[in-house]
């Protein structure tokens, strides 16, 4: 389905009834990424799924993509649905568009899940590193910047049937989609303020063979997170939800019955 949301068109899926639960997906990825998860979850909840401005069947027009400007890309669709209040998940990049979600729109968040991600800005040698790869995309397209990251997405032992489907997700994306996501996760503040101050359930989720977002990293977010629980995914690197879909999937099918009956 498409909406015309914040000037452009946004492209989501949904899927089920009851507690709206939205799922925003990673880097350089697509709503795609949480395939493994629809199922299941649709079962009980309604999974409100967007391609992020830049990605997927969404459109790509000239960045940079702030993390607040797809904060309210959520927001607006949200609105379009009638929805006031959802549980916000995201997976690294999806999580710092949560976390810019929730200081805009605190009321609105009524559980959140944060995936393989941080609160921390970008240190100045990672905004080198997005403008270089911002660059790569635009002169070499979306095959080098596959091709450049499915090793660290990806754990070695992951199949090859997955690494060719991340593969492609990635290569279908327009190269100034990404580049305009690039350029706008090296403008995220850093949103480590929040955390004290977050009053909802939060559930946080790690492969434990990341190292883009290390276990270490999303252990700091739970001690400073009141109430929230780290769930490690065995077997898995960055993108656990699909290299282990049934462990990612049951803890956070554990946590939506929990936030209901809260
Ligand atoms: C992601 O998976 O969304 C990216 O690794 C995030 C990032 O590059 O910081």
């Amino acid at each position: 389905m498409d909406r015309q949301v914040n000037g452009i068109t946004l492209h989501y899926e949904e899927y089920g009834q009851g507690m709206p639960v939205v799922l925003v997906h990673a880097f350089p990825l697509g709503g795609v990424m949480w395939q493994p998860q629809i199922e299941p979850l649709a079962a009980a909840w309604r999974l409100i799924i967007p391609d992020m401005r830049g990605f997927g069947a969404s459109d790509a027009p000239a960045g940079p993509y702030p993390m607040q400007t797809c904060a309210d890309d959520i927001a607006a669709l949200l609105d379009e649905l009638g929805i006031q209040q959802a549980v916000i998940g995201g997976l690294s990049m999806g999580g710092y568009i949560s976390f810019a979600f929730l200081r805009r729109f605190p009321s609105r968040v009524r559980a959140l899940v944060l995936a393989d991600t941080r609160a921390t800005a970008d240190s100045a040698e990672a905004k080198a590193g997005r403008e270089t790869n911002a660059q790569l995309v635009e002169s070499q397209g979306a095959r080098a910047i596959a091709e450049k990251m499915l090793p660290s997405l990806l754990a070695p032992a992951a199949s090859e049937g997955l690494k060719a489907h991340v593969r492609g997700i990635i290569q279908r994306n327009r190269p100034q989609g990404i580049a305009g996501a690039l350029r706008g996760m090296a403008l995220r503040p850093d949103s480590s303020d929040l955390l004290p101050q977050i009053r909802v359930p939060t559930l946080l989720l790690v492969g434990s063979e990341d190292n883009l977002t290390s276990p270490a990293e999303m252990r700091t977010l739970e001690s400073s997170i009141a109430g929230s629980r780290l769930v490690t995914i065995p077997g898995a690197a960055h993108l656990s939800n699909m290299e282990n879909p049934p462990a990612f999937t049951s803890a956070l099918s554990d946590f939506l019955r929990a936030v209901e009956g809260s």
